[in-house]
């Protein structure tokens, strides 16, 4: 079959990677792409806010299916574009991509079901929403309600923040985002990722992750769109996945189904372990950017007839088989991310990383005059296995001193979490 992947970072090279490699696929494209896709897949310069354009791309080229990595064109419609023209596609429609973007959709979806969650409330006004916080106490969390690239969440460790926060928000600092706010209980805990392929009905397990948010080493410095992730995540054991797909994943399939917007997708949980059980922090409507190079690492076996399943309603029948090995990526980013990353550094040396046995997958690159140069803040992930994750973390850091990138920077801690508890035991 022909395929078409939307997308061009390091959660689409690692999906382009995977699927090229299914017996089921003849031709691959990717609409933008980048230049390490374009190894396993040729890159079409279609804009992805066009959605007739990429309609009419499918149909010249008889492409079966529509793979859609990042949330900006589902939330915008572009499953319901491919759909109504008759062409499969592996991700939500728009109705069903609110789970990711909007929070109060979300929230109020979780108060409806009883799905563990933080408490909140939704605002329209400062003036309310500071009141909430104020009875609340700090610490406290501030939302905006819609897409904000990441940014539209402050934890606030006392009210002065929240407030600052508050304003910003209905100030503009996020745009239409954040003309509506939800005020959140802070949930203390343990992060967690996990992800669910789901059908509308069926939702079957595909993994969980740990990510580092933060920019800097021991979890310092602003948020990220994440530095590096490992997977599994050792913490979310099979109790703990038995306890959320009972209590938060199938609740929300049946939520959303009596909404008449039955997900299918991945949905991508955000969880925080807290003394009290696993409670949901947010939902994503896509794979997690990095956490999706690290599952596509470990995926045993064909990608392709998951996505399918997942599309066409038959995940009930599918089984997903995983690698017995932990994967680890190291996000190499560009110096001065994630405020003003520098573009056009030479990058040099990711053949000699690969010949460790690491997979280097491309996320904001770009060829000038045929050198390979960065082209936005997260650059390259740097990706390995191993049988423990120290083992994983120690191969993936070889490959990372093995890259000449003198315009680049990475966390040197990814994995501490788990590589502590192995060290010294699970009560760290
Ligand atoms: P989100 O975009 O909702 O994932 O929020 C970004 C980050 O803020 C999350 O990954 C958490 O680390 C943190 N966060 C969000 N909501 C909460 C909460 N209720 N309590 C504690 N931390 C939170
Ligand atoms: N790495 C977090 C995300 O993709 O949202």
């Amino acid at each position: 079959m022909n395929i078409l992947i939307i997308g061009s970072g390091g959660r689409e090279h690692a999906l382009a990677w995977k699927i090229a490699r299914s017996p089921l696929v003849a031709k691959l494209w990717c609409a933008p792409g980048n230049p390490g896709i374009a190894q396993d897949a040729q890159c079409v310069a279609l804009d992805v806010d066009d959605h007739a354009a990429i309609v009419a791309f499918s149909r010249a080229n008889e492409v079966d299916f529509v793979v859609i990595g990042p949330e900006a064109p589902l939330v915008a419609g572009l499953a319901d574009a491919l759909s109504a023209a008759g062409i499969a596609v592996f991700g939500p429609s728009a109705a069903a991509a609110r789970l990711e973007g909007s929070k109060g959709f979300t929230k109020d979806l979780c108060a409806r079901m009883d799905i563990p969650t933080g408490a909140y409330e939704r605002f329209n006004n400062a003036p309310k929403a500071k009141a909430y916080a104020r009875r609340m106490g700090a610490p406290i969390v501030v939302k905006a309600d819609g897409l904000a690239a990441g940014k539209g969440v402050t934890v606030a460790m006392t009210l002065d923040e929240a407030f600052d926060a508050i304003d910003a928000c209905f100030e503009g600092a996020f745009g239409g985002a954040g003309a509506e706010v939800v005020v959140e209980e802070f949930l203390e805990g343990e992060e967690t990722s996990f992800f669910c392929l789901c059908d509308g009905g069926t939702a079957l397990p595909f993994g969980s992750a740990q990510d580092h948010k933060r920019v800097g080493d021991g979890d310092t410095g602003p948020n990220t769109g994440g530095m590096g992730a490992y997977s599994p995540a050792p913490a979310f054991t099979p109790g703990i996945e038995a306890q959320v797909m009972r209590e938060i994943v199938a609740p929300t399939l049946r939520g959303m189904a009596e909404l008449g917007a039955p997900f299918k997708g991945v949905l991508f949980a955000g969880l925080m372990l807290t003394k009290d059980g696993p409670k949901l922090i947010e939902y994503n409507t896509r794979f997690g950017d990095p956490e999706c190079q690290v599952l596509m690492t470990r995926l045993d076996g064909d990608l392709v007839p998951l996505l399918l399943a997942s599309a066409q309603g038959r995940l009930s029948e599918a089984l997903a088989r995983w690698k017995g090995e932990t994967a680890l990526t190291v996000v190499m980013a560009a110096e001065g991310y994630p405020a003003t990353p520098r573009k056009g550094t030479v990058i040099a040396g990711i053949d000699r990383a690969e010949a460790t046995g690491a997979k280097v997958f491309h996320a904001g690159t770009a060829l000038k005059d045929g050198v390979l140069v960065a082209n936005g803040g997260r650059v390259l992930n740097v990706t390995a296995t191993g049988k423990t994750v120290s083992q994983a973390q120690a191969a993936a850091y070889r490959a990372v001193d093995a890259i000449d990138w003198p315009g680049g920077f990475c966390r040197r801690d990814i994995g501490w979490r788990a590589v502590e508890r192995e060290k010294y035991g699970a009560a760290s």
